[in-house]
């Protein structure tokens, strides 16, 4: 697979650390636990967009635009990704944002990823109705505009995740672990897709479990295998067999919406390591991997794929659940 035909433009740090984590494995009494740290990629806070960005803005700049639309929920991490990749690269950002999480307050909206949406000078567009989101859509000038999907995830965001993928599997072998479980959060898809599709075309013999944030795991089946189609395309490849399993058992009551597990994963993490996860994405991954652990016999590795700005959403709730 040849990554360097596609434009691409520098925006995280490379490779992130692949860090051992032998006090959380310690406590979730299971094989060693390994956590690739796409947290800590760099600008604008970090996160996993970052990846995928170069991919997708490095198209556009080749197409010669200098506006960037794209959507998200009020906390969107993918969107304040998007803000500060166009704040370094001198591009316009319209965050189209919709108040989809049924989470209100001062804190979830107006703190958080909220707030640096603005830092980072994107135009920032709150609306309460897809009709109401198509109606900015449309008024916003798109003449000299690219317009990415939710989450950055289409064939071409994709291929930011098989290069991660190309990125661990080096480490692991630096490291003599030649086969693992991959545990990530799996929200728009292009993530569990890419890592997916890149392990499959090295021939990669381990395994990657996809945590489902929001839809039902047969919603989630699909839309990976349509990414990495359509990445493998893109590739020019033909879709290898994909070895992933999927879970839908940790979103709760729905996306973005805290649950127990959830922040008792926050807690392990943090009390274990040092680690911070966020409520929406990698909690919610994080408390999968805790269910699984005991049962895995393979290494695990999380992959932690960012997202701590919105803790600050859930001050209220957090820090009642922090103190316990
Ligand atoms: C912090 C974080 N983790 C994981 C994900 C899920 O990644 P994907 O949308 O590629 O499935 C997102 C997506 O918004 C995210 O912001």
């Amino acid at each position: 697979m040849d990554l360097s035909a596609f434009p691409r433009v520098p925006l995280g740090t490379w490779p992130t650390p692949l860090e051992d984590a032998p006090r959380l494995s310690e406590a979730l009494g299971g094989p060693p636990v390994l956590i690739k740290r796409d947290d800590v990629n760099g600008l604008g806070a970090g996160g996993n967009k970052l990846r995928k960005l170069e991919f997708l803005l490095g198209e556009a700049l080749e197409q010669g635009k200098d506006t960037v639309i794209t959507f998200g929920a009020l906390q969107t991490n993918h969107g304040r990704q998007t803000a500060a990749a166009c704040a370094k690269l001198g591009l316009r950002c319209e965050l189209i944002l919709t108040a989809k999480v049924p989470q209100e307050g001062e804190a979830y909206e107006q703190s958080g990823n909220v707030v640096l949406d603005h830092f980072f000078g994107a135009n920032v567009h709150i609306t309460r109705t897809p009709e109401e989101a198509g109606k900015i859509y449309d008024e916003i000038d798109h003449d000299q505009a690219v317009t990415l999907p939710v989450g950055g995830s289409n064939g071409l965001g994709t291929l930011g995740y098989v290069a991660a993928a190309i990125e661990l599997v080096g480490q692991l072998n630096e490291r003599g672990i030649g086969e693992a479980t991959i545990y990530v959060a799996q929200g728009s898809g292009a993530t569990a897709a890419g890592l997916a599709l890149g392990t499959a075309l090295l021939g990669w013999p381990g395994r990657i479990h996809a945590a489902s944030v929001s839809h039902p795991q047969e919603d989630t089946v699909k839309e990976l295998h349509d990414l990495a189609t359509e990445a493998a395309k893109l590739l020019n490849v033909d879709l290898p067999e994909l070895n992933v399993d999927f879970g839908d058992d940790t979103i709760g009551p729905g996306y973005g919406v805290p649950t127990e597990e959830m922040w008792a994963a926050l807690k392990l993490f943090a009390r274990t390591e040092g680690v911070l996860l966020d409520p929406v994405y990698s909690g919610k991954a994080a408390a999968a991997l805790a269910k699984r652990a005991k049962n895995e016999d393979l290494p695990i590795v999380f992959v932690h794929t960012g997202g701590l700005p919105g803790l600050y959403g859930y001050a209220p709730e957090a820090i009642t659940s922090a103190r316990t």
